[in-house]
């Protein structure tokens, strides 16, 4: 069922006016942002305008209404920030005149929809059975473990999922730098191997350049900053933002290996996305490695399928745009795979051997097999050991 369908059969409905979404609603569910300040530290700014604007109109109904916060919020924000709000709004006291809940989502990028149609589990936060039970309702026909439980847990699990995951990545770009020492090791046996463990499972064990994108980096930082502020060190926390902070000059590193002085030699950067199949730049680790190119006096080409657009905003004619893949890697001198789109892995060696004034290849993402490219362009891989036999 589409949009489109939804709005005709009048399950759907739109309105800028929120005293008319509250009025003629039961339940109200705050999905705004939750971006970082500059010290890292989560801003609450758009939850509590819509604290706010919510608290307004509940005070021209009599009827119980319930609040859900689906935004991505720090522990105890609906306790001491959000209830206050609504209730100097409303004038009503929590719990008697309205509910809160929270309810976070586990959703990524691209695969929203799916991921909502079937989840792994619906974790609902509450501190009242009222609350609870009107959320549950909400969701039984979902056929999915279900978690019952208080506020701040629902808020803090949202951030043990989302670091949990990003340290599976840290981790496994940590050992793939360790694998880049060791001649014939190469990180992606490591993740097969390691993966076939349950208790470690296979998932988010792709090495790479680094991850981005609108979540993990602000959600990690506001998980820091709020250990920080509670006198709790959270070390996990710090080295998984760390690794990842340095994780692109890696692939900086293995082009001057390659290529010694960066500088006016003509690079290609294929991949500019946070990950593929979007056009989300949003701490994308392709513009920490033009800047650095850039720094390094390099000349930079660009091609994405998707994302160019929004990264000329950013670097408009200090690099150039192509409009193809091949365009992008003509007469270059080092091309780099950052973002593992579908349309790069069809590229063959002989495209880049062909093509490139010097066939260098630097395989961030690791989706060529080298063996077979080491015939035909020199290729350095992520968290690959120089002659990996088993490649
Ligand atoms: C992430 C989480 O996966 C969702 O569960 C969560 O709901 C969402 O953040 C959020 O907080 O809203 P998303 O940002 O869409 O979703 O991106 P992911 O698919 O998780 O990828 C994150 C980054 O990790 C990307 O840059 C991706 O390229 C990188 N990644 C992922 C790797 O480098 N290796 C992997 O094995 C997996």
């Amino acid at each position: 069922m589409t949009i489109e369908d939804c709005v005709d059969k009048g399950t759907l409905r739109t309105t800028c006016d929120p005293d008319e979404a509250v009025l003629s609603s039961d339940v109200t569910f705050i999905t705004v942002g939750t971006p970082n300040k500059e010290d890292g530290s989560i801003d609450l700014k758009y939850v509590l305008e819509a604290s706010n604007m919510i608290g307004k109109a509940l005070r021209r109904k009599n009827e119980w209404h319930l609040i859900v916060v689906k935004s991505t919020v720090v522990p105890r924000t609906i306790e001491n920030f959000v209830r206050k709000a609504i209730e100097e709004a409303s004038g009503k006291v929590a719990f008697k005149g309205f509910g809160l809940a929270v309810n976070p989502e586990f959703l990524k990028e691209g695969s929203a929809i799916e991921d909502f149609m079937k989840p792994d589990r619906i974790v609902i936060g509450a501190n009242d059975e009222k609350s609870m039970r009107v959320l549950e309702e909400i969701y039984s026909s979902f056929d999915c473990p279900k978690l019952a439980t208080n506020i701040n847990t629902a808020e803090l699990m949202k951030y043990a999922n989302n670091a949990f995951l990003a340290m599976k990545v840290s981790f496994i770009n940590m050992m793939g730098n360790l694998c880049e020492k060791l001649p014939g090791t190469d990180v992606e046996v490591i993740a097969k191997g390691i993966g076939f463990d349950c208790r470690i499972g296979p998932l988010f064990l792709r090495a790479g350049a680094g991850w981005g994108g609108s979540c993990w980096p602000k959600d990690l930082k506001a998980l820091a900053n709020f250990g920080k502020n509670t006198n709790v060190r959270l070390p996990l926390i710090e080295a998984t933002l760390e690794i990842n902070e340095n994780q692109p000059y890696r692939v900086i590193e293995l082009a001057e290996e390659l290529l010694n002085s960066l500088k006016l030699r003509k690079i290609s950067v294929l991949g500019l996305a946070f990950k593929p199949n979007t056009d989300d730049i949003r701490e994308a680790v392709s513009i920490k490695i033009v800047k650095a190119l850039l720094d390094r006096g390099a000349k930079v080409s660009v091609y994405d399928p998707a994302a160019i657009k929004n990264v000329r905003q950013i670097f408009d004619n200090r690099i150039s745009y192509a409009n193809s893949a091949l365009e992008c890697i003509k007469d270059s001198e080092c091309a780099m795979i950052i973002t593992e789109w579908d349309e790069f892995r069809e590229l063959k060696p002989e495209d880049y051997a062909r093509l490139m004034k010097r066939p260098i290849l630097i395989d961030g993402r690791r989706i060529y097999n080298t063996k077979e490219y080491t015939r035909y362009v020199k290729i350095k891989a992520i968290g690959l050991g120089e002659t990996c036999p088993s490649n």
